[in-house]
């Protein structure tokens, strides 16, 4: 019998402490007016979603209806620690510029409310319609009672409706839709319209693994089938999957690729996530024989490499002419995600990606790109193109090197370090080993990194997955976070950080001082 993770049993102990000190020890009253101060102005995000006040994990629900797109979070609006689980929501029209609405969906009987997705139910398979076309939100009900009972089937899978476009949902009176039949881990629903046999499926998070269901009406569903024995990671407990199908770039083709989330069992410690591509018939979901021989040879299919990145799905119901899909993950890690140094919030979510897939040696591997509305914000700063063995470029003016993007080329046949650097001496490393052919960032310079042992300790690494002469890479910075998209986008690393003065200073150096070509741009992005 597979177990919940330690992490959790931490966040559940903190959950019940926080209900006996709440009232006395809340965060806003814990900071100062000058730690708030800083805080706002060099930690929280201008186009990553954060929340104004208090906890946010995993994102949840998001979809696109009527040229909104909705994001829905974990959230405890109770403190800046995990707690209570509510959905917090979000809209925004470009994925990028965000308003925070009131609470979406509350505890109720059943229990709190963890992750989960939403649809659009055009047809109205549910009957919930009315004038308006229904948003239907399938979530887990996390019942706190029964896990302190010693139950192991507290949580269930329920829906939610809306009829006035995600802003107010009313419970379904036969909740749950899907009761737990014994197993702890059962959570993180994840629905799609199959649109050749017209039903809807779920993917489910159970333990390990990951089961499927079908239903016709989101409100009765039968078990498929399920995946996950001895593929895969399975160094923790499996959560939030995602089943999407996605255009093989240069092809008129599509592959399912399966999402899973991990905690512990990331790539570089603590939480991650993991892909699959292969075919879905309806009934099953299996692996393309090619991509699961690599799996086994390489266990390396993560979506990203970096350390903050976690529990990603994608929007439902978008609108794409050449049928990526767009996915948003949470910018943060389970092993210090309720410890980091921000003040009355915690926690962004990552840039939205637009998904698609290449083949790289024969093997599918996913292409993760920024999304396409950030050039809309973007300004030329500045373009150098040289072969020296250093340059420079300081940014002596706002917005420093505090939200912009840094795109470069470079010649892959030596080694090459990219550091930014404050006035005060805090520095952020980026660069790529030849001998290993392998990226890194290094944030063990960036300011505040004493919160927690997995934070500062070591360089993240990743394996280069493209084989070309020349590097490229487009890095996104938004204060406190860095978005690094490599190679096209075969390989991405994101991480937070919290420095305490911005960056001024951007050093290019290659491996040995070799005098190798390259070429830096860098755009502002400015969102007032
Ligand atoms: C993932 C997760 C989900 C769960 C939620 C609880 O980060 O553990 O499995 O539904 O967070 O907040």
């Amino acid at each position: 019998m597979i177990t919940s993770y330690f992490i959790k049993e931490i966040n559940l102990f903190s959950f019940g402490i926080l209900m006996i000190l709440g009232p006395f020890c809340n965060a806003q009253t814990r900071a100062s007016d000058q730690e708030l101060a800083k805080d706002e102005q060099y930690h929280r995000p201008v186009y990553h979603f954060s929340p104004k006040k208090n906890w946010m994990n995993d994102p949840n629900g998001m979809f696109y209806y009527d040229g909104v797109y909705h994001l829905y979070f974990q959230h405890n609006p109770f403190d800046n620690v995990w707690g209570p689980m509510h959905w917090g929501h979000a809209t925004s029209k470009d994925l990028l510029v965000w308003e925070e609405h009131e609470i979406a969906i509350y505890p109720d009987s059943l229990g709190t409310i963890f992750s989960g997705s939403a649809i659009v139910d055009h047809h109205n398979t549910s009957g919930f319609g009315d004038a308006q076309k229904p948003i239907v939100a399938i979530y887990t009900n996390h019942s706190h009672e029964g896990q302190d009972a010693g139950r192991n089937d507290y949580q269930t899978q329920s829906i939610a409706y809306s009829t006035d476009q995600g802003y107010q949902f009313t419970k379904y009176q036969h909740n749950p839709v899907i009761p737990n039949p014994g197993i702890i881990d059962f959570r993180d629903p994840k629905v799609t319209w199959y649109e050749y046999e017209n039903k809807w499926i779920m993917s489910l998070a159970v333990g390990q693994l990951i089961y499927f269901y079908e239903s016709k009406d989101l409100k009765k569903w039968t078990y498929l089938s399920s995946f996950g024995q001895d593929i895969g990671n399975h160094d923790g407990v499996w959560e939030c999957p995602d089943l999407i199908q996605l255009p093989i770039l240069g092809t008129e083709q599509s592959k399912w690729v399966l999402f899973v989330s991990i905690n512990p069992g990331g790539p570089s410690g603590g939480s991650a996530t993991q892909y699959f591509v292969g075919d879905f018939d309806g009934q099953n979901f299996t692996v393309n024989d090619r991509f699961a021989a690599s799996m086994n040879e390489y266990h390396d299919f993560w979506v990203d490499y970096g350390k903050d990145n976690y529990a990603g799905v994608t929007y439902s119901n978008t609108e794409t002419d050449d049928g990526k899909k767009i996915f948003h993950g949470w910018m943060s890690n389970w092993q210090y995600a309720n410890v980091v140094p921000t003040t009355t919030w915690r926690s962004a979510m990552t840039l939205p990606r637009e998904l698609s897939l290449g083949i790289v040696d024969g093997v599918y591997r996913l292409v993760s790109e920024p999304i396409s509305t950030l050039s809309n914000y973007s300004k030329h700063y500045m373009e150098i193109k040289s072969d020296d063995p250093v340059i420079e470029i300081k940014k002596n003016n706002p917005p420093f090197f505090t939200t912009c993007e840094i795109n470069f080329k470079v010649s892959a046949k030596s080694g090459f370090v990219a550091t930014l650097s404050s006035e005060i001496g805090d520095t952020l490393a980026f660069g790529y080993d030849v001998e290993n052919s392998s990226f890194y960032i290094d944030r063990s310079g960036t300011g505040i990194v004493d919160f927690s042992d997995d934070f500062g300790d070591k360089k993240t690494v990743c394996k280069r997955i493209s084989a070309s002469n020349m590097l490229n890479g487009r890095i996104l910075l938004d204060k406190a976070s860095i978005e690094v998209f490599l190679d096209d986008g075969l390989n991405v690393m994101t991480e937070i950080f919290f420095i305490e003065k911005p960056f001024t200073t951007l050093n290019f150096e290659s491996k040995d001082k070799s005098p190798i070509e390259k070429q830096i741009q860098i755009n502002d992005l400015h969102f007032n």
